[in-house]
C-alpha cells in the first residue's frame, strides 16, 4: 500500500504527530491503531457532516443493503435521491450517480466533451478536480495529450480566461470552477461567475460547477445558487451521503445527448460551432454517435491513432461484447432471437412480511427547500 490511500493526499502529507493508521470512528472520534482517541476536526476530509456512524443514515443504509445492495437496474431509492436533487437544484433536469468525486467530475467532462466534439478542459490554475489523467496530467504514465487539453487561468481572471479561449479557437469543451478558490479561500469576485457564462456562451463551451466539496455546505440548490452562476454541469459528492461511497452529477436538459442525436439544440453551444475540433484527430473518428455506441463493436477513434489510445473512454470505445454462452443446446443464432436475457420477473408475494416502499416524490418539496446562505470562507481549507 505505498502513501497507504490512493489520492491526491496521504497520511504522509498530515506531518509528524499525526496517526498513519486508524482503528474506528465514531461520531466527531476516530482512534488509531494504538488506542490513541482524537477528534476529526477534518471530517474524514469532508464527507462526516453528521459524524460517524450517524443512526438515522446507517440504519437507512442497512434497510438497502438488506433488500439489496448490487443490484443491476436503478430501485425506487435511486428515483426517489435523482427526483430529490433535481428538484432541490434549480439549474439541474438529469442525474447521474457515481461513486466518488472523480467520479462526477470525469462524467462532467465526458459530458461537455461529447457534446461540444472539443478536447480541451480549463480549470483555475492548481485547481484539484479528480485524481485521473485528464485532471491530473503531469503525473508519471499518464499520456503527454492530457497535458495538451488541459489549460488554466488564474482565479477570478476574467482576462486570461479571454486569452484562453482566444488562443484556442473551437477547442474548448468545459469551464469548470469551484464556488470559491479551493487554494486560497478567495471568493468569486463581483462579476466572475457572469463572465465566465458570458465566455463559455460565446465560445460555445459548457460551464461545469465543480462543487464536490462545497455542495449543499453554502445552499441545498447548489453552491451555484449562493453565488448566482448559471452553470450546465453540477458536480457532488462528499456531503452528500456522511461517507458512504456516492457522487452524483447533474445537468440541464438539453444535455440529454450531443446534439448529433439532440431533437432540441443546446443554447449554450449552439452560438458558436466548432470551427477547427481539434478532437476527434480525423474526420471519420468523429464523436460517437448512438448507433455507433450501441453497436459494441470497439470501432472508435482510440484504435486509429495509437498515440491517443485510451483517450476518451467512453463507452464506445470498449471491445465487442463477450458471446452470450450457450445453455440447453439453443444455437447462437436462436440465442440472439430469443428475447433479451434478465431477471425472471416473478408475481409479487401477498401477504410479504415486508411492506411495500411508500411512494414519495421530492418534487412538491422543491422550491421551498433552500438551503441557509453561508458566509464566504476566507481561510484556506485543508480537505483535499
Ligand atoms: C474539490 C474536489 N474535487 C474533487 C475531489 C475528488 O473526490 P474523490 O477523492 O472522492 O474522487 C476532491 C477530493 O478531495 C475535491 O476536494
Amino acid at each position: 500500500m505505498p502513501g497507504g490511500v490512493y489520492g491526491h493526499q496521504n497520511g504522509a502529507a498530515l506531518g509528524e504527530g499525526h496517526p498513519r493508521f486508524l482503528a474506528r470512528a465514531e461520531r466527531a472520534r476516530v482512534w488509531d491503531v494504538d488506542g490513541n482517541e482524537y477528534v476529526d476536526w477534518m471530517c474524514a476530509y469532508g464527507p462526516m457532516i453528521l459524524g460517524y456512524g450517524h443512526p438515522a443514515v446507517e440504519s437507512a443504509v442497512a434497510e438497502q443493503v438488506a433488500a439489496g445492495d448490487c443490484l443491476p437496474l436503478p430501485g425506487p431509492r435511486m428515483v426517489e435521491l435523482a427526483e430529490r436533487l433535481v428538484a432541490l437544484t434549480p439549474r439541474a433536469d438529469l442525474v447521474v450517480f457515481g461513486k466518488n468525486g472523480a467520479d462526477a467530475t470525469s462524467w462532467a467532462v465526458d459530458v461537455a466533451r461529447a457534446h461540444t466534439g472539443r478536447p480541451r478542459i480549463v480549470r483555475a490554475r492548481g485547481a484539484y478536480h479528480a485524481a485521473r489523467p485528464w485532471a491530473l496530467p503531469h503525473l508519471p504514465g499518464v499520456p503527454a495529450h492530457h497535458r495538451d487539453d488541459l489549460l488554466e487561468f488564474a482565479w477570478n481572471d476574467l482576462d486570461e480566461l479571454r486569452a484562453c479561449f482566444a488562443a484556442h479557437p473551437g477547442e474548448i469543451a468545459v469551464v469548470m470552477t469551484t464556488p470559491f478558490d479551493h487554494q486560497t479561500g478567495a471568493a468569486p469576485a463581483p462579476g466572475f461567475f457572469a463572465g465566465l457564462r458570458a465566455l463559455c456562451d460565446e465560445h460555445g463551451a459548457l460551464f461545469a460547477m465543480e462543487d464536490v466539496r462545497a455542495g449543499f455546505r453554502f445552499h441545498l440548490g447548489g453552491s451555484c445558487e449562493h453565488w448566482g452562476a448559471a452553470p450546465d454541469l453540477i458536480c457532488y459528492s462528499k456531503a452528500i451521503a456522511n461517507g458512504h461511497a456516492l457522487s452524483a452529477a447533474l445537468a440541464r436538459e438539453a444535455l440529454r445527448a450531443p446534439p448529433s442525436a439532440s431533437t432540441s439544440p443546446a443554447p449554450s453551444s449552439s452560438r458558436a460551432a466548432p470551427s477547427r475540433p481539434r478532437w476527434p484527430p480525423s474526420p471519420s473518428a468523429s464523436a460517437p454517435t448512438p448507433s455507433r455506441r450501441s453497436s459494441g463493436s470497439g470501432d472508435c477513434s482510440c484504435r486509429g491513432s495509437p498515440s491517443r489510445r485510451g483517450a476518451m473512454e467512453s463507452p464506445s470505445c470498449r471491445p465487442a461484447s463477450p458471446r452470450r454462452i450457450r445453455s440447453g443446446g439453443a444455437s447462437a443464432a436462436g440465442a440472439r432471437s430469443s428475447p433479451r436475457p434478465g431477471p425472471t420477473r416473478t408475481r409479487p408475494t401477498t401477504g410479504s412480511s415486508r411492506p411495500p416502499t411508500p411512494r414519495r416524490t421530492w418534487r412538491g418539496r422543491s422550491r421551498r427547500a433552500s438551503g441557509r446562505s453561508g458566509r464566504s470562507r476566507r481561510r484556506p481549507d485543508p480537505s483535499p
